[in-house]
């Protein structure tokens, strides 16, 4: 029997220095994709997964994803006299349980390892989800939820993958592939942002992570890895050989909103999915695409 998950991380303490100056005053987090913060992708992956606990990582001027997380009373009392019940109703589906947030700050920016480091106390000492915010998925079933499937028949550490063309993996963590199929491989080695070259494959890391608390201890004394920073997959590949790690190579479209292309990508993704703008959004689109054309 595995113990059940019911604790996600959330490093949010990003700088954001891609999308300045959209990112001098507001988290990067906050950007929207259609009318949701990029965030709230994530944290209702992890709801959809039945995760209970919400841990966000943040730093200095983070502070209003905390108030997104929060409730507004002023807004929903305007709401209510002004008989808005439906935009009353999401904001209310969205609100997290009370005493089911934690929040604390990387006080520096030491990498993405020690951010996870950071919340530690927080998570204890059992199993947890890692969502990295940047990513945002479509597909069927939610990511993470894809990955309880392979951890509930493995056990162990659990990542997702996919794959990438061999040119693009130096800007990721890298694992090498062993035995077992698509929906749970062994994983061999993990590597942070490898030369094309030093690849094991060109199954990338996708910022979906089940872990093991043992990995705390591994980041306490953890060395600086790639871009001189504490890196989580340093951290990973220093377990390998005590615990499992399998690969999960998940069904779904991934966008980086972490760079501009990826971000804008996901709007357009998103907003012809959505039942109220779909139509009128394609017959825009359609009409820019032709005019850029020209
Ligand atoms: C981080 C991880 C990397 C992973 C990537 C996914 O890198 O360190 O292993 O593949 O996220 O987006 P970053 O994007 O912070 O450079």
């Amino acid at each position: 029997m595995t113990a059940k998950l019911r604790v996600a991380v959330f490093p949010v303490a990003g700088l954001g220095t891609r999308f300045l100056p959209a990112t001098k005053a507001m988290p990067k987090e906050m950007l929207t994709v259609v009318d949701r913060p990029v965030i709230q992708y994530a944290v209702d992956e992890a709801k959809q997964a039945g995760i209970e606990h919400f841990v966000f990582v943040t730093g200095r001027n983070k502070s209003v994803i905390e108030d997104h997380f929060d409730r507004q009373f002023e807004l929903e009392h305007t709401l209510e006299q002004r008989g808005k019940t439906e935009a009353l109703q999401l904001l209310q589906a969205d609100l997290p349980q009370p005493g089911k947030t934690s929040f604390t700050r990387q006080q520096e920016p030491l990498g993405l390892g020690h951010a996870v480091w950071c919340a530690r106390e927080l998570v204890g000492d059992e199993p947890f989800a890692l969502l990295l915010p940047d990513m945002i998925f479509k597909s069927e079933q939610g990511v993470l939820a894809q990955m309880i499937a392979a951890y509930e028949q493995h056990g162990g550490n659990v990542l997702a993958v996919e794959e990438v063309a061999p040119e693009d993996v130096s800007s990721y963590g890298v694992v090498g592939r062993g035995e077992g199929p698509d929906e749970g491989f062994e994983i061999t080695q993990m590597v942070e942002k490898p030369k094309q070259a030093d690849a094991p494959s060109n199954l990338i890391i996708s910022g979906r992570y089940i872990l093991q608390p043992e990995v705390f201890e591994l980041l306490e004394n953890q060395a600086k890895g790639a871009g001189n920073e504490i890196q989580i997959t340093d951290a990973m590949q220093g377990l390998l050989g005590k615990q499992r790690f399998t690969g999960v190579k998940y069904k779904g479209t991934a966008f980086d909103c972490g760079s501009k292309v990826g971000f804008l990508s996901a709007n357009v993704a998103f907003a012809l999915e959505r039942q109220d703008i779909a139509v009128e959004f394609l017959h825009e689109l359609n009409q820019i695409i032709r005019a850029a054309k020209r």
